[in-house]
């Protein structure tokens, strides 16, 4: 029996279902379930109704579907598997700037801790930042973290102002415009799609900032043949599954986030054996983080 044939049959047995993010490994997305961006899995696990999720991404997006699934047993494979730029926004931090800013709306990227989202009033995703900032009243000061790229560039094509935090994704922020114009000057005319976790400077020069659900969405529905991609490569895995007639070029270098990458097929067989590593997470943090990601999907996209 192939390892993938072993997770397939204790799936089954136990009714798991495997959630995955478009950034993990190729062979990870094809045993899962279900493959999406943050929001997307998100909503995934908020109408999943198995005893057993296994979550194939990092951990605040394990700690989001404990949150939004609370009787299932949430497992997270790798529990070593975290987000860099989530950690750079402590709920200690948070309370600090609360303090210094009373009557703001404070607005996290779903890349955060489960205890600071239990510190802040609605989450959002680079799905849809847009849609949950405009659903904040005008006058509303806003406090906007951990992401300040995904921050600034909402600014920019808002003109909504907001106080940014300094966080960023270590891996995005190392894509520079020098990147998009290699890239252009090697494939001219070819569309050049980035995150918008990428500083704004990289923004302004690419053709378009989407999420990973967004990129995926654009790009099925383009008529155009060829493109250049500016986020993690676990998402050419999915791009080039589903749309086999098209070509995919990324940016110099391949863009790798390390935790995506941490977890194997023998880590999820391991989990679906073992039990762990379950997410656990005070009730009071769970009741509390719950409000701000349920107004989020209350949004929508
Ligand atoms: P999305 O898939 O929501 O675009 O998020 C990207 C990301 O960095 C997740 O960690
Ligand atoms: Fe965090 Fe960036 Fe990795 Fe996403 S890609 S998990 S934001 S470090």
């Amino acid at each position: 029996m192939t390892i993938r044939d072993e997770i397939l049959a204790l799936k089954k047995e136990q009714g798991a279902v495997i959630l995955a993010h478009n950034y993990v490994a190729g062979e990870i997305q094809d045993i899962a379930d279900f493959c999406g961006d943050s929001l997307e899995l998100s909503v995934k696990a908020k109408h999943v109704s198995a005893p057993v999720i296994v979550f194939c991404g990092v951990r605040f997006m394990a700690e989001t579907a404990k949150i939004l699934s609370p009787k299932a047993k949430v497992l997270l494979p790798r529990p070593d598997a975290g987000c860099p730029m989530a950690d750079m926004a402590s709920a200690a931090d948070v309370r600090a700037m609360r303090r210094a800013h009373p009557g703001a709306v404070f607005c996290a990227y779903v890349n955060s801790t489960a205890e600071t989202k239990a510190e802040i009033d609605i989450c959002c995703t680079s799905g849809n930042v847009e849609n949950v900032l405009a659903s904040v009243p005008a006058d509303k000061e806003i406090v906007f973290l951990p992401d300040g790229n995904l921050g600034a560039n909402m600014i920019r094509k808002t003109d909504r102002n907001m106080i940014l935090w300094k966080g960023c994704c270590p891996v995005h922020d190392a894509v520079t415009p020098g990147m998009i114009r290699d890239a252009r000057a090697l494939h001219p005319g070819v569309e050049i799609l980035v995150h918008p976790e990428c500083r704004p400077d990289v923004v302004k020069a690419a053709d378009r900032a989407l999420s990973t659900g967004g990129m995926l969405k654009y790009i099925r529905e383009s008529s155009a043949k060829e493109f250049i991609v500016g986020t993690e490569c676990g998402i050419l895995h999915r791009l080039r599954r589903e749309n086999p007639d098209k070509v995919f070029y990324t940016l110099k270098p391949e863009l790798v986030c390390a935790d995506m990458k941490k977890l194997a097929l023998e880590d999820v067989l391991a989990a679906l054996k073992t039990g762990r590593e379950e997410i656990v997470l005070p009730e009071d943090v769970m009741k509390k983080a719950l409000l701000p990601i349920e107004r989020m999907i209350s949004v929508g996209r």
